[in-house]
């Protein structure tokens, strides 16, 4: 591995979480009368919770207070997080569990560099709290993907530089992030499909090919 780092993203990368995101969304978006669907949901991937807020707010023709949007965005948390108790060890792939293991005896640091304020209580779900040598997330962080504030404070915590680490993400906004910043980058899905993403991926083991 060429890299002496690899920042991982959370939510989309190491567990599959959009699906509890996309439900409390929805729930949030039925009781206001807003319409809502996956394809905007799909705008929120990599997106702060405010943020995220503001775009499901662009349907509605309402203009809402600050307090009222704060109150919104926190019946959101309140649902997801009820939604996450349900995530145990199992919800993490075996093959993410193995390549993780696998870069790391090969001496590679591991870290998360994640925009979401519950990364550590997800973290703890899947038994992997004590897991990687640093958690940069959604609480140490003032400006969200696509800025790349999280990923430089997680190469910090590592003691790298962007140069050294190579950034894992399913996002196109954390594709940004990661290339503004100086980062390599490895990305699933929408993000393989992004012309700034150095590694495009189709499968997490795909990671130990990078040499
Ligand atoms: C990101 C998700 O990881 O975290 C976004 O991709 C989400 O969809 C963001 O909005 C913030 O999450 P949280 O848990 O702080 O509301
Ligand atoms: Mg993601």
């Amino acid at each position: 591995m060429k890299y002496k780092g690899i920042i991982f993203d959370l939510d989309g990368v190491i567990c599959f979480t959009d699906k509890y995101h996309y439900l409390a969304w929805k729930r949030l978006a039925d009781k206001l009368g807003i319409y809502f669907d996956e394809t905007i949901n799909n705008r929120l991937r990599g997106v702060s919770r405010m943020e995220s807020l503001e775009i499901i707010l662009e349907k509605s023709t309402k203009k809402y207070s600050k307090e009222e949007k704060e109150d919104f965005a926190e019946q959101k948390n309140k649902m997801y997080v009820e939604l996450l108790e349900d995530m145990t060890p199992a919800d993490l792939p075996k093959e993410v569990k193995t390549t993780l293991d696998d870069l790391r005896k090969q001496g590679v640091l591991l870290a998360i560099g994640s925009s979401s304020k519950n990364a550590k209580r997800i973290l703890k779900h899947l038994g992997l709290e004590n897991y990687f040598d640093a958690i940069s997330d959604g609480t140490n962080i003032t400006k969200s993907k696509p800025d790349p504030e999280v990923f430089l404070k997680a190469a910090e915590y590592l003691q790298l530089e962007p140069q050294e680490c190579l950034v894992v993400e399913d996002a196109v906004a954390g594709i940004k992030a990661a290339t503004d910043g100086g980062f390599d980058s490895a990305g699933f899905g929408e993000a393989s499909e992004c012309e700034m993403t150095t590694y495009p991926l189709s499968g997490f083991a795909e990671l130990r090919n990078i040499n």
